[in-house]
């Protein structure tokens, strides 16, 4: 089979060809795994081997991969009625499962369907070198779940150069992929997710590379970051916020801050810090009809979604005396309604008010007696946060709701983009009516070109609620950083692997890495990313709010350590 040696003119075996030096031995992938953790490139041809991957795609039109979809269900349809032969039936079921869902991506164009071939050529500069490079290749492989093949006496084939249409190749070379698994084998972004004109949300895990994304480009420009305390959260939005200010400095930026912490930052950008447990500055009303532009029936209904939210145990005839009370505090015509006005009015419905007076008297005498008032708050800046910190941790979702109230209402009539921060967004997941308003208000932001950044610590909190996973599929970008658990729920909401869920309970904390791990959502992209912030970024955000101080980044601003 050998022939001249020494020579640039090809020789070549059974299953491996020579020119001049270099002894190339090619395998094939007969079966895919039905997973693939991040990064495993650099695991199967680490820099250290001499490896090549060849990767040709073709698109397959969107009719004919539906068809293939289809044909594929009815395959696993017909064995089920038939009791399974061939297959176990808990396979065919997980099979007609996964058809119906990529029939669904296929039809959303989430995903399309692709004919790939795969290569991969081990390199020596000896036979035996080349060989057994290819042996370790094919255990590397195997270990992922790989199932792979020496392609003999078909070597021409196997290394044959791509050429438009026609170049024979191996029998079971091409395989079909869809979108997600052959992105796989990309390990950089898409020119979708690299927006040129976007802000800087991290660098990919795998190859350093940065990935830009620009909120204002999406359909919906809010966004969500979820992680365990310490993941990093706050950090990211600040980062964040910095990085959109910087790109686009006309940028109004309202922040909704439960435990106080942003308002070093929001000084440094020469906003002003509203802080509620402080009256004399002025006051929020939450009553006041003028969020609601005047629609005093719209107004009302939020009315007694926060003061639902402030009394969670309302049973359903006080709720609808308290309805009726704050309807008609609303028909009235007359100066701006207040708390202590709603209080008098439930004090004169003597016995049908219940208990009502009783709670209402906190208003008038209580510990929220400095919200019974017409509004006097008058805030200019383009930068302004409304600092809860010190308000009873029971009060805080009825304060954070008529805050939101006044936040939208702001941000739908001041002209130009607009971000709102919500940190600690569980406490508005807690009732139903603060999570139905939330949803509602982050379906029209888009249309007042505002965007929400919404801080929790667990999807799950948002996730027990229609209202609250109608919220969750209305942000065009998710990014999860260390989590305590990933439930099954959550994992089936945002289409996560198991091996994406478990590397999530175990992704790397600021604290101990300088910078935070997370796992990037956008659309049917999953990106594993480094939030890295520049020197200067980092002492700016790090002091700003007020945290411990942690191992800075490198002066070059790239972190050390794994996958960077
Ligand atoms: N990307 C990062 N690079 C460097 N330091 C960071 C980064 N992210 C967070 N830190 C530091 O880690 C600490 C915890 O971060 P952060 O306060 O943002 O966590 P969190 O997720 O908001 O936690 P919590 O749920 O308790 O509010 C802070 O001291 C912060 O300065
Ligand atoms: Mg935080």
């Amino acid at each position: 089979m050998t022939g001249p040696t020494g020579t640039g003119r090809p020789d070549e075996g059974t299953s491996w060809r020579r020119i001049g030096r270099r002894y190339s031995c090619p395998l094939l992938v007969r079966q895919f795994p039905p997973e693939l953790p991040f990064g495993f490139l650099g695991r199967v041809a680490p820099p250290s081997s001499s490896i090549d991957l060849a990767i040709e795609a073709d698109r397959i039109p969107a009719g004919r991969a539906l068809e293939m979809v289809h044909g594929a269900r009815a395959v696993a349809d017909a064995e089920l009625v038939g009791g399974g032969a061939g297959a176990a039936v808990p396979e065919l079921e997980v099979e007609r499962r996964s058809a119906d869902e990529l029939g669904r991506a296929l039809a959303g164009r989430f995903q399309e369907l692709w004919r790939v071939g795969i290569r991969w050529v081990a390199n020596g500069p000896s036979r035996t070198r080349g060989e057994a490079e290819r042996l370790r290749l094919a255990e590397r492989l195997a270990s992922l779940g790989f199932r792979t093949r020496v392609p003999r006496y078909e070597v021409a084939e196997a290394l044959a150069p791509p050429a438009q249409g026609a170049v024979r190749r191996p029998s079971g070379y091409w395989q079909t992929l869809t979108t997600d698994g052959l992105g796989a084998f990309y390990p950089f972004g898409d020119e979708t997710v690299l927006d040129p004109g976007g802000v800087l949300v991290g660098l990919s895990l795998s190859d350093a590379s940065p990935v830009f994304l620009d909120r204002w480009a999406q359909a919906s420009h809010s966004w969500g970051v979820f992680g365990t305390t310490g993941a990093g959260k706050s950090f990211a939005a600040a980062l964040t916020v910095l990085r959109t200010r910087w790109l686009r400095p006309e940028t109004e930026l309202i922040v909704l801050d439960p435990l106080g912490e942003y308002s070093g930052l929001v000084r440094e950008l020469g906003g002003t810090v509203v802080c509620l447990r402080d009256t004399t500055a002025g006051r929020l009303n939450p009553l006041d009809p003028a969020t609601t532009g005047g629609d005093r029936r719209e107004k009302a209904g939020r009315v007694v979604t926060m003061l639902r939210a402030l009394w969670p145990s309302l049973r359903d005839e006080e709720a609808a005396t308290l309805d009726a009370a704050v309807s008609r505090l609303y028909d009235r015509v007359g100066p701006e309604p207040t708390l202590g006005g709603l209080a008098d009015d439930l004090a004169r419905g003597g016995a049908f008010a219940g208990r009502l007076p009783a709670l209402l008297e906190v208003f008038r005498s209580g510990s929220l007696r400095g919200v019974d008032g017409p509004t006097t708050l008058r805030v200019d800046d383009r930068t302004v946060s409304v600092d809860l910190a010190g308000l009873p941790d029971e009060q805080l979702p009825f304060h954070l709701a008529y805050v939101l109230d006044w936040a939208y209402h702001r941000l739908s009539t001041r002209p130009g983009p607009k971000l709102l921060l919500l940190d600690e967004a569980h406490l508005l997941a807690r009732h139903d009516g603060t999570t139905e308003f939330l949803d509602r208000a982050v379906r029209h932001l888009r249309h007042f070109d505002a965007g929400l950044l919404l801080l929790t610590q667990d999807p799950d909190d948002f996730l027990s609620s229609p209202s609250g996973r109608s919220l969750l599929r209305n942000l065009s970008a998710c990014a999860f950083l260390r989590l305590t658990e990933v439930s099954e729920a959550c994992r089936a909401f945002f289409g996560l692997t198991e091996t994406e869920a478990e590397w999530l309970t175990k992704a790397r904390l600021p604290t101990d890495a300088g910078y935070a791990e997370s796992l990037w959502r956008i659309g049917a992209w999953h990106l594993p990313l480094a939030i890295v912030a520049s020197t200067p970024e980092y002492e700016l955000v790090g002091a700003a709010l007020g945290g411990e101080r942690h191992p800075a980044p490198r002066a070059d601003g790239a972190a050390g350590g794994r996958g960077l």
